[in-house]
């Protein structure tokens, strides 16, 4: 156990085996910045972010730790527009409109949609070096891979199930988080689309760490310090937590959001697609229990949400979260709302 996990904090550079995970739309450099700062690994989600504020919010972390840290990035193939499937999705908002009192938005992609790693981002980023560079839904293409490769960074990538985890090692993942059902967040899912094929953690972990030779991160459910060490005792070297770090007071987690995880309403959790065409684990509010959790209507991820941006945005201005994109895990019971440094300290204060 111990070797595993000293192997993980020697690659990654870290005094602990924690790595806070990439959280995009909750979350800038003050959260990564905190993390590393208190020996764990701080993450800063790209997915979201334009390239401007890529560079001003990798520069700022890179000013305010000496400590490793990491830049994820997302690696789907954007699906092609198709006007018929998004008029149907239309078609299924269409009451929630008339009922709020807003105009659906002119039909076609938007430019707010999240962006795959491209030959742009890898340009930015080689500028600034990060040591730690991870990606959700797969690896990017062999090209692309190969550039970041360039200066060294340690690669990690999710994987669901044990075929995604053999698949990332051969194709040149340094460490494979192993994402659980339990996990808040978009399903890391790259080669299957399926849902019966999702394994709970604590039945992922240790097929997969019997399956790569590379050090293996457990995601998905782990709130406390006790989750740290069962996840270590199955054979994971480190954990990866989101849910937990959604309260502190680094990250940008709306009102409306933070409302909900205090409330009992946490408790209930799905995994969804109605908000961007990808199966994804929130809390359940009037928009899921209504037409999902999984809509056969909603267009590929990710081009589900512009339909549902006008929705949101007049429902959140009446104080309500009826349509808003509340992602959490199923174990909300680590939310508090202390720094985040107090987080990753307790979390391994076990080991
Ligand atoms: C609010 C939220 C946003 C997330 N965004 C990302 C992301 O941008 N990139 C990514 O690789 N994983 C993302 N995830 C998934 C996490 O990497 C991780 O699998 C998950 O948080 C672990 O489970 P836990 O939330 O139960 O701790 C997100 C998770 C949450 C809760």
């Amino acid at each position: 156990m111990a070797a595993q996990q000293d192997r993980l904090c020697e690659l990654l550079g870290t005094e602990l085996p924690i790595v806070q995970a990439p959280m995009a739309g909750v979350q800038g450099s003050a959260l990564a910045i905190a993390v590393s700062n208190a020996g764990g690994l701080g993450s800063l989600p790209c997915g979201m972010l334009a390239p401007d504020d890529i560079r001003s919010e990798v520069s700022r972390i890179a000013a305010q730790t000496s400590k490793p840290y990491n830049v994820n990035f997302l690696c789907h193939t954007p699906p092609p527009f198709d006007p018929e499937r998004d008029a149907s999705w239309r078609r299924v908002l269409s009451t929630y409109y008339q009922e709020l009192g807003v105009d659906p938005p002119p039909p076609g992609p938007s430019a707010l949609a999240r962006a795959p790693f491209d030959d742009a981002a890898v340009e930015l980023i080689a500028a600034l070096k990060p040591p730690i560079v991870s990606f959700h839904y797969g690896l990017p293409p062999a090209r692309l891979l190969a550039r970041v490769k360039a200066w060294h960074p340690v690669v990690m990538s999710s994987a669901t199930t044990v075929d995604e985890a053999t698949w990332l090692e051969e194709h040149g993942a340094d460490v494979i988080i192993a994402q659980g059902l339990e996990a808040g967040g978009h399903r890391g899912m790259f080669l299957v689309d399926a849902l019966t094929t999702q394994l709970g953690t604590f039945a992922l972990v240790p097929q997969i760490v019997r399956a790569v030779r590379v050090p293996v991160l457990a995601a998905g459910g782990i709130a406390d310090a006790a989750g740290v060490l069962a996840a270590l005792s199955l054979g994971a070297a480190g954990v990866q937590v989101g849910t937990s770090y959604l309260l502190c007071p680094e990250t940008t987690t709306s009102p409306l959001h933070r409302a909900r995880l205090a409330s009992p309403a946490a408790s209930h959790t799905a995994v969804t697609n109605v908000f961007t065409g990808r199966p994804a684990r929130a809390i359940v509010n009037r928009l899921i229990a209504e037409i999902g959790p999984m809509n056969p209507a909603a267009p590929p991820f990710p081009l589900a949400t512009p339909a549902f941006m006008p929705l949101r945005a007049q429902a959140e201005a009446r104080g309500s979260s009826d349509f808003s994109f509340l992602l959490a895990g199923q174990n909300t019971t680590g939310c508090q709302q202390r720094p985040a440094a107090d987080i990753t300290k307790e979390l391994a204060s076990r080991l």
